[in-house]
């Protein structure tokens, strides 16, 4: 351990009786309220990767788990609950080896296929388009498709969007008519590769830049369907990788994507999803908050480029990434969900508002069952909500709501390798009803905080909404205690004049409406 470790671990292991009586303060400013928050921002992602989507998502019209027409009938509620509004499939490393046309008609007849990049599984292929696209109309969310340029040609490419988009007579519509779909889906994002700098290639970005306009060129708008085409982009820090897409490529993309993961890093153990101390809590928020910087790199590059911002960025997966479960299939990336992740869910989301006059989408990877899920599921029919399941569903009111910028004074805690980490995190908006939420998070693991609010410009006497808080940070949900960490009303929040203070206990997360 180098000196500014301990350091560090010393602060935070002091800390609990110094500053057990802090204070913080939030300034809404409320007239400088102008940028939408696109509800995709709250996007997901489901990849063929262990059990997302088998066993997840599909379990089949035979199976003994109650189902609508194949999809898990627990998930698919806790879903449509959630108001998913953007869902990405099929991947993913997996997209760039998927052959769509294995994945449609009879099922008896779709061929088998390995999932190499994913603990080698054999799948049956009894998921595939029309169940995707179905799924996506049943949940109202936009269907995102990640389209394979590694191992697929343009030929596939073209005809997979005339599968799904096209109304007329032709080929690609007929076999769609054939396997029992009349009209065409509506499909709006559609993403030429993924990784294509690593699993979807491994391309120089020069290369793919040329791929991207070749394959993109075949992406045909049919029939009053438009495609918002994304390019593969870069992950974390390669930010050569995004001034090459927009110097070669530019408005010939409507959105460029970027991956950022909170991971301890790519080789060797990545650390346990349940067992950590305060310490690595507190690396782990201050990696999640970098991705502030990430952003602003990322963007500013775009800037210089697109002024007017007309591509978009999308942060197309995001989330922590940990050690699988022991006793779970390797390469299923099955890991446990504690109040660690639900910080890193609403800290990424008080980030994310600040950025969407260029962050027009972001699905946290995966929604079941892989990496940072929504939902854990097992094969006896059980069904696990996760911390981070719920702070998505006390933010789901930010969406395409107008973001209202804010200023915070707290306390800042260094922490591992130069990090600082600021005790209170908050993010709100105004929606379409005029209604303003604000939703605050206590990073702090040992103390109460008193928070001020002024509310000048909000007309308010009161705040009501929820707390999702845990005895520990490492507290999560088992099939056995499914609800062991789930919001509760709060109470503790006054308004007197134009001011609200509220106490929020230590490692807690709150959303309040203001009425
Ligand atoms: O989300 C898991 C994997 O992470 C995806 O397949 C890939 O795109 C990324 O490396």
């Amino acid at each position: 351990m180098n000196k500014k470790i301990i350091v560090c671990s010393l602060l935070l292991a002091f800390s609990a009786p110094l500053l057990a009586q802090e204070t913080s303060t939030v300034n809404l400013n409320v007239n400088e309220a102008k940028t939408v928050i696109p509800k995709e921002i709250y996007g997901q992602f489901a990849e063929h990767l262990g059990t997302c989507i088998y066993g997840g998502l599909w379990v089949g019209e035979n199976s003994s788990i109650p189902n609508i027409n194949g999809y898990r009938s627990d998930v698919f509620n806790a879903l449509k609950e959630l108001k998913v509004p953007v869902l990405r499939w099929p991947g993913g490393c997996f997209a760039d080896e998927y052959h769509w046309m294995d994945g449609i008609g009879p099922k008896e007849k779709r061929p088998k296929m390995v999932n190499n990049n994913w603990g080698g599984t054999v799948e049956d292929n009894s998921f595939g388009t029309n169940e995707f696209l179905n799924l996506c109309e049943m949940l109202n969310c936009e269907p995102y498709i990640s389209g394979n340029v590694g191992s697929g040609t343009v030929e596939e490419m073209a005809k997979w969007v005339e599968y799904m988009t096209s109304a007329s007579d032709s080929p690609m519509a007929r076999l769609r008519r054939e396997n029992g779909r009349d009209k065409p889906w509506k499909v709006k994002f559609f993403g030429v590769g993924n990784e294509s700098w690593g699993c979807g290639g491994n391309m120089t970005p020069e290369f793919y830049s040329d791929m991207y306009r070749r394959y993109s060129t075949y992406c045909r708008n049919y029939d009053g369907n438009w495609l918002f085409k994304i390019a593969s982009g870069a992950t974390d820090y390669d930010y050569d990788w995004t001034r090459v897409l927009m110097k070669n490529v530019g408005p010939r993309m409507n959105g460029l994507s970027l991956h950022y993961y909170t991971v301890l890093g790519w080789e060797g153990s990545k650390g346990s999803a349940t067992q950590f101390d305060k310490d690595d809590y507190y690396w782990t928020m201050g990696k999640c908050r970098e991705i502030e910087d990430v952003i602003k790199r990322h963007c500013a590059i775009m800037d210089s480029y697109d002024p007017q911002k007309r591509v978009a960025l999308l942060l197309d997966e995001w989330g922590t990434w940990w050690d699988e479960e022991p006793g779970t299939v390797r390469g299923h990336l099955f890991q446990q969900n504690t109040m660690r992740d639900a910080f890193v869910a609403s800290l990424s989301f008080d980030i994310f508002h600040k950025y969407t006059d260029r962050l027009k989408m972001a699905n946290i990877a995966q929604v079941v069952n892989v990496l940072q899920s929504m939902i854990l599921t097992n094969n006896e029919g059980a069904m696990v909500l996760t911390p981070t399941y719920y702070v998505f569903k006390m933010y789901n009111v930010h969406q395409d709501a107008t973001y209202i910028p804010l200023n915070i004074t707290c306390k800042e805690v260094p922490v591992r390798d130069n990090r600082t980490v600021p005790m209170l995190s908050a993010t709100a908006s105004k929606d379409k009803d005029g209604k303003v939420h604000i939703s605050l998070s206590n990073v702090d693991a040992d103390n109460e905080q008193t928070v001020t609010i002024n509310l000048t410009g909000v007309k308010a006497t009161k705040a009501v909404g929820e707390i999702l808080t845990a005895k520990d940070m490492t507290d999560y949900n088992t099939f056995e205690h499914p609800d062991a960490v789930k919001p509760v009303p709060f109470k503790d929040a006054k308004v007197n004049k134009d001011v609200l203070t509220l106490k929020l206990p230590a490692k807690s997360i709150v959303t309040l409406e203001l009425q």
